[in-house]
């Protein structure tokens, strides 16, 4: 596995790079005053409120709040992971990537790729048998029956496991090795006679294939109506079914830009969907759909439908598959849901109903925040006090999940319309959050935003705060923010040439980066010769604080203080 990507590397990465180069080469940019602005790609705008800064090398939208670095544009608007990012903007800089030589390096790391060479011989060898075997005719008819053709079986490398136990076994087992490794991916058994078989029999052959086409598990179905209907492979150190979906790789390969990913349940749903042209659809593998398998989409998408049977089980999936993606829900993504009616599913719809009536079903899809309230309403009817209490105690815990920012925000204000709760319940969803947040917004409300101003100030003019040493004792006082302001200058490391946009990027992903993330988009981005002179003074205002609190301190226990104390009790009165 490569090692971590020093933050050196980042730094002198962003410092070659032009965040407005960057942008404008995937969204073309108009120059306005010292900025450079478009309209918002991430959320829908007329006028243009997506502004670009060459000065701080970041972008930020006034409009829905979005905000961040070269790096940070490239993961939301290409849905790039960060590593995906900083490999693309090394390669328009044209330079390698280093990594440290770290930890992981020095242990040893198994070669995974006799297992995936293995999963790749078995998917050739089903394929075979669905061309070849002398009794493929019942499993070709099966697939015609169900209205599929040879082109679209091809695509997705649709396989038939003749009868028989060991057909795998006797063509791919021929050594210990090889045997070892049929065993570890599932595809041979034993029994408790220390009889070795193929785990697939007469079956037809579905290859799971991860985001890069690799072969990593496979799903097998029964030819008529015997139990179990699917076997699949088990868990491997090549196959995790909550991170993994189905289909994704052939959904990516038939078209260059897809927007949307549409989410079913069933193998044959995703292929009978792409024999009528909807080609970009995705199933979960047989289990609950996690947040990994949603962000692991996102990255590829923009837009979610969530599709299920309106049978319970398929309304309970629906709802928790929601609940999982509610973390993931950055602005400029989107998740709509579509229940189906009760016993259809996507195939069985359009064979009857044909593809344009499943794909208006699709474009009407309800919004996630419609899905959200309506499910809640129907589980804790909106009638009376109990009832609204009952909605308020769901909602509150569910909606605190969701990123911060203006979704976040209309999702919450909502709620409380819904439950005629009013404003002071905004303060109620730190609290379950996390009680020291809520009681340090209570707080910051006394205190209005003087630390807050001194944070945005040194995020967007990082050189004026490079001479604030972090063990100053103003630092240490207990109030809202400090310790993140104590982050922010622990990650600015008194290095003056730092800009904007990497001390971001050195912020990213720790403990308050949400907090921060946010505090940058407040502040407007042209800030002027201003900045310098009221940080000075928010400054001195600190530390006046502090030698006052101190002093009350000394103070209170005037009686017993020890020398230091006394001598450090005179400096402060003086
Ligand atoms: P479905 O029963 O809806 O399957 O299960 P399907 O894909 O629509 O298949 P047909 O149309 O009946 O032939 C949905 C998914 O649940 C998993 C499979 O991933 C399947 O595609 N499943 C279902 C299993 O893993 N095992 C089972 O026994 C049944
Ligand atoms: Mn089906």
């Amino acid at each position: 596995m490569a090692g971590r990507i020093p933050q050196q590397f980042i730094d002198d990465l962003l410092a070659r790079t032009d965040v407005v180069d960057v942008i404008d080469s995937l969204l073309p940019l108009k120059k306005k005053g010292a900025n450079y602005s478009a309209c918002c790609p991430f959320h829908n705008e007329k006028t243009p409120s997506f502004t670009v800064s060459q000065d701080k090398q970041f972008f930020h939208c006034f409009g829905c709040g979005v905000s961040g670095s070269a790096i940070g544009f490239l993961m939301d608007y290409s849905h790039l992971s960060f590593v995906e990012a900083v490999e693309e903007l090394a390669s328009r800089a044209g330079v390698e990537v280093q990594r440290e030589q770290g930890f992981e390096d020095r242990k040893p790391v198994r070669d995974l790729a006799p297992l995936r060479q293995m999963n790749e011989q078995t998917s050739e060898f089903y394929q075979q048998q669905l061309r070849q075997h002398a009794g493929s005719n019942v499993a070709a008819t099966y697939l015609k029956n169900r209205g599929l053709t040879g082109e679209i079986a091809k695509a997705f490398q649709l396989g038939f496991a003749p009868p028989g136990w060991s057909n795998l076994l006797s063509s791919l087992g021929q050594d210990e090795a090889s045997l070892a490794i049929l065993r570890e991916l599932g595809l041979i058994v034993s029994n408790d006679n220390n009889k070795t078989y193929d785990r697939f029999r007469e079956r037809i052959i579905f290859p799971i294939r991860n985001k890069r086409g690799q072969t990593i598990g496979f799903g097998g179905r029964v030819l008529d109506s015997g139990e179990p209907k699917y076997l699949n492979s088990p868990e491997t150190p090549l196959y995790h079914k909550g991170r993994e979906v189905y289909g994704l790789y052939e959904a990516l390969q038939s078209s260059t830009k897809i927007q949307r990913l549409v989410l079913v349940e069933g193998y044959l749903d995703v292929i009978s969907l792409a024999q009528h042209g909807l080609t970009n659809v995705v199933a979960a593998l047989g289990t609950a759909i996690t947040r990994e398998q949603i962000d692991l989409m996102f990255r590829s998408v923009s837009e979610l439908v969530i599709c299920m049977d309106g049978d319970s089980a398929g309304q309970k999936a629906a709802w928790r598959a929601v609940v999982n993606a509610l973390p993931t829900l950055r602005s400029g993504r989107q998740i709509k849901v579509l229940l189906l009616v009760k016993g259809q599913d996507p195939d069985s719809l359009i064979r009857q109903q044909g593809v344009d009536y499943l794909s208006q079903l699709i474009d009407e899809a309800a919004p996630l925040s419609n899905y959200f309230f309506d499910y809640l309403a129907e589980q804790y009817p909106l009638e009376g006090i109990e009832g609204r209490a009952a909605f308020v105690e769901q909602a509150r815990p569910l909606l605190s999940t969701l990123p911060e920012g203006t979704f976040a925000d209309m999702m919450k204000k909502q709620l409380a319309l819904l439950t005629q709760t009013d404003a002071p319940s905004a303060a109620r969803f730190e609290e379950a959050r996390s009680p020291a947040r809520a009681s340090s917004r209570a707080q910051g409300k006394k205190r209005p935003s003087l630390i807050r101003r001194l944070i945005c100030t040194v995020l967007h003019e990082p050189q004026l705060a490079a001479t604030i040493a972090v063990d100053e004792p103003w630092l240490n006082m207990d109030m809202p923010g400090m310790p993140v302001l104590k982050q922010v200058l622990q990650a600015l490391n008194n290095e003056a040439e730092l800009s904007p946009a990497m001390l971001l990027e050195r912020l990213r992903g720790g403990e308050n980066g949400r907090i921060i993330n946010s505090l940058f988009a407040e502040e407007k981005l042209i800030g002027g010769e201003a900045l310098g002179q009221e940080m000075l003074g928010a400054i001195a205002r600190l530390k006046e604080q502090a030698k006052q609190a101190r002093l009350e301190e000394l103070l209170a226990r005037s009686s017993e203080l020890t020398d230091s104390e006394r001598l450090e009790f005179r400096e402060l009165i003086k």
